[in-house]
């Protein structure tokens, strides 16, 4: 598919593409229902890998011909998104005949559709250290047509920090849901890749969910990096927006790949800049494990 690069607009505060907003309506009054799950994050903190999770824990069982037949963007939908050739997020969410439905946002908490807090749903969000969040979202604008040309990297870098990226600033995103962390579930990239089966069974308990040992054990496995990479119903080999020879949806799912990226000067700057940002929160992130 040819596609011209869209570009930055300024929507309802943050920096957007019409992508995610075209269908802005339809989403703000999108019907959530009690027990719909939504997952949450800044883009590339690690949303398919725990959608996976929440896929196969509650349906693995029951419908395991899903994962088989359809890929993880038909099964989770994007709520925001309206990209052409696909159902847009709202129309898949309102098809999808689960429960619990899954559904994904990248948007800011305060632009989530009021009706998932009037419904008391449960929210999963899930934050990865801005360092490697950054160098993912860089290679992921790269290969992905509907975002904004990323240039270069130093380029990307300095419109990182300055909050110029499709979703907003990365600083507010994780801290505004981390003002909500009593009521959601608020996960950490860094904690996954340290201990998967550790994070399954938090999720589980956060969800209500009893899991015998070992399914919880065979999803841990399933949803390893190198099993849906290989996986294309959970790599997104299938969608026809993104150009893998530049750079694969799965690329590394490493903690610390910002070291191959950052120079000494960006890295001091970036700390600096971070330090000013983050100094009335009581978050922390982890650029190591
Ligand atoms: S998106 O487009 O916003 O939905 O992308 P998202 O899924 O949030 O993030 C993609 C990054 O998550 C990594 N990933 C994983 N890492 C480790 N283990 C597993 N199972 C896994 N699944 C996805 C993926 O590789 C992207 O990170 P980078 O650093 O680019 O590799």
């Amino acid at each position: 598919m040819t596609m011209t690069r869209p570009d930055l607009i300024e929507f309802e505060g943050i920096s957007m593409v019409h992508y995610f907003t075209d269908n802005w309506e339809k989403v703000q009054t999108f019907q959530a229902r009690p027990d719909d799950i939504l997952i949450s994050t800044y883009p590339k903190a690690g949303t398919t890998w725990v959608s996976y999770i929440l896929d196969l824990l509650y349906f693995g069982n029951k419908e395991p011909e899903l994962q088989t037949s359809q890929p993880i963007y038909m099964r989770v939908p994007f709520l925001e998104m309206t990209i052409p050739q696909l159902p847009t997020g709202v129309e898949l969410a309102d098809r999808l005949s689960t429960s619990p439905r899954l559904i994904k946002t990248h948007l800011p908490v305060q632009l989530i559709p009021k009706s998932f807090w009037e419904q008391n749903c449960r929210v999963v969000y899930v934050a990865r250290n801005a360092k490697d969040n950054a160098v993912s979202y860089f290679h992921f604008e790269r290969m992905n047509f509907i975002q904004p040309d990323p240039v270069d990297w130093n380029n990307f870098l300095q419109m990182f920090m300055d909050g110029k990226k499709v979703f907003g600033p990365w600083y507010d995103h994780v801290c505004g849901y981390w003002e909500k962390k009593q009521t959601i579930h608020y996960m950490f990239f860094e904690d996954m890749v340290e201990d998967t089966g550790r994070e399954v069974a938090r999720l589980c308990s956060f969800l209500g969910l009893s899991i015998p040992t070992e399914v919880r054990e065979k999803i841990t496995k399933d949803v390893h990096f190198d099993n849906m990479k290989q996986n294309t119903m959970t790599n997104y080999s299938t969608i026809p927006i993104m150009d893998f020879k530049i750079s694969p949806f799965m690329r590394k799912g490493k903690v610390g790949d910002w070291k191959n990226h950052f120079t000494a000067t960006q890295n001091d700057q970036f700390d600096e800049h971070y330090k000013q940002k983050m100094k009335n929160i009581t978050l922390q992130l982890r650029t190591e494990i």
